[in-house]
């Protein structure tokens, strides 16, 4: 297992620039199956969890190719088979993705079940249900979905959970269906509606995404179409957290402050001084101690949860005491339990995280436990006298393009130990 040896550094200065968002290059790489002619793609950002997908794809039999650094294109042309194994689709629950477009351009496809992760059951039931809607045939045998439909027909699917991959399954699945399909309570994450403006250049007919009703009219065919990744605000976020969390002034670039208006309200509550420009944030604590906040996650344009565990590392040294209610998922403090070998003081009560700001933490060995908490953990050992050593950071290469090189372009003490993927 790979480590990071962190050492507790003074504030984090500096300008990093943002890699497109894993959380909408995922489904924009699926939404290839779609089609029998190419997709092209950029800002596409190089993580773990992408070249799964790009492995999941290219068994399948679509042809792949890195044209660039960050540019891939696709062409689904050549599929010899709908079948994603379990093997790659356990590492990646985001595989599921692969689903509804396979059952709207090709009939069937056989998914194995994604499992829980460690932050909790990530059921896909309303995947399930909008399939069924739009008269496909489900059996779950062997821990694999079997789907099966000649031809799917546009249906109302209302979703009871705002489900971000749920959303974006059934939109793709219903580019190709037989009239029009309704999404009711859509989710309405900037990633949602990157995937319908690829979709849209694509051929598709969509209205509504960003609200929570998106209706699609389906087409017979979708066509060659070039697309650019938007770029990743949960990446942003953490880089500026990790600015207010040591005191420090930090700009991220290649960015859209219109993505996380609510994590800057959060960041300016602890203190900071937020600037904006069309493709800038910058943070600036002007060498403060931040104040503690209280954050309740919700579905977009609430709070992300991805961003739930740097803040609560930010709390771990701020002023006063912080209240941080997890509603998305039923098992995302685990963060909490490694912050507190640093000397945090935080208690849990079910979905409610209290933190109580110290004067110091200092370095002890912790884990990364899941993708966007293994970063908080990077923060948090920032702000920690001594060297911590942090195990099992293939976590954070699954959604961080970089990160040692990001962190260290800020000023940043972290060293990896081990090999990168
Ligand atoms: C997406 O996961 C993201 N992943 C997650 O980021 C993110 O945390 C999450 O949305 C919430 O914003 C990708 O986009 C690849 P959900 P997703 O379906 O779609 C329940 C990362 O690695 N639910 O919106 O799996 C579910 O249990 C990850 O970047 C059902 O009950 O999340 C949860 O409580 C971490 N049945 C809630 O809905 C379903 O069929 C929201 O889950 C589907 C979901």
């Amino acid at each position: 297992m790979d480590k990071f040896i962190v050492g507790g550094n003074g504030p984090l200065m500096g300008e990093v620039a943002s890699s497109g968002a894993k959380n909408a290059a995922l489904p924009i790489l699926c939404a290839a199956l779609l089609s029998d002619q190419p997709l092209h793609l950029s800002n596409v950002p190089k993580l773990w969890d992408i070249n799964t997908t790009k492995k999941l794809l290219s068994q399948m039999g679509v042809s792949v190719t890195q044209t660039g650094e960050h540019e891939i294109s696709l062409d689904a042309k050549p599929i010899t088979t709908h079948i994603a194994p379990y093997e790659l689709v356990r590492t990646m629950r985001a595989s599921i993705l692969v689903l509804g477009p396979l059952v709207a351009a090709r009939g069937q496809a056989h998914v194995s079940l994604p499992g829980g992760c460690a932050i909790g059951a990530r059921p896909v039931d309303l995947h399930l249900m909008g399939l069924k809607a739009m008269g496909a045939e489900i059996t779950l045998e062997g821990g694999f979905v079997h789907a099966k439909a000649s031809k799917l027909k546009g249906a109302r699917i209302v979703f009871d959970t705002v489900t971000v991959t749920g959303t974006e399954n059934l939109m793709m699945a219903a580019t190709l269906a037989d009239g029009e399909t309704v999404l009711e309570n859509a989710a309405r994450e900037p990633e949602v509606v990157d995937l319908a403006r690829c979709l849209r250049a694509m051929g598709a007919k969509i209205e509504g995404e960003g609200t929570t009703t998106i209706r699609i009219q389906g087409v017979k065919a979708l066509h060659e179409a070039s697309h650019t990744v938007l770029p990743d605000r949960i990446e942003t976020g953490t880089f500026l957290v990790a600015g207010a969390a040591t005191r420090g002034k930090v700009r991220v670039t290649n960015t859209d402050p219109g993505l996380l208006d609510a994590v800057l309200v959060k960041l300016q509550q602890a203190g900071a001084v937020v600037r904006t420009g069309t493709d800038f944030i910058e943070v600036d604590m002007q060498g403060k101690r931040p104040l503690a906040v209280n954050i309740h996650t919700m579905p977009h344009p609430g709070f992300p949860t991805d961003m739930q565990a740097q803040f609560m590392a930010l709390n771990c040294l701020a002023e006063g005491v912080g209240v941080i209610k997890e509603t998305i998922f039923e098992n995302r403090f685990m963060h909490a339990h490694e912050l507190i070998r640093l000397g945090a003081e935080i208690r849990i009560d079910g979905h409610t995280a209290i933190t109580t700001g110290k004067d110091r933490l200092a370095a002890a060995p912790i884990m990364a436990t899941d993708l966007r908490a293994s970063a908080a953990l990077v923060i948090a050992a920032m702000m920690a006298e001594g060297e911590t050593v942090i195990d099992r950071v293939y976590h954070m290469d699954r959604g961080y393009e970089d990160i040692e090189g990001k962190f260290a372009a800020l000023g940043g003490k972290i060293k990896r130990v081990g090999k990168q993927f």
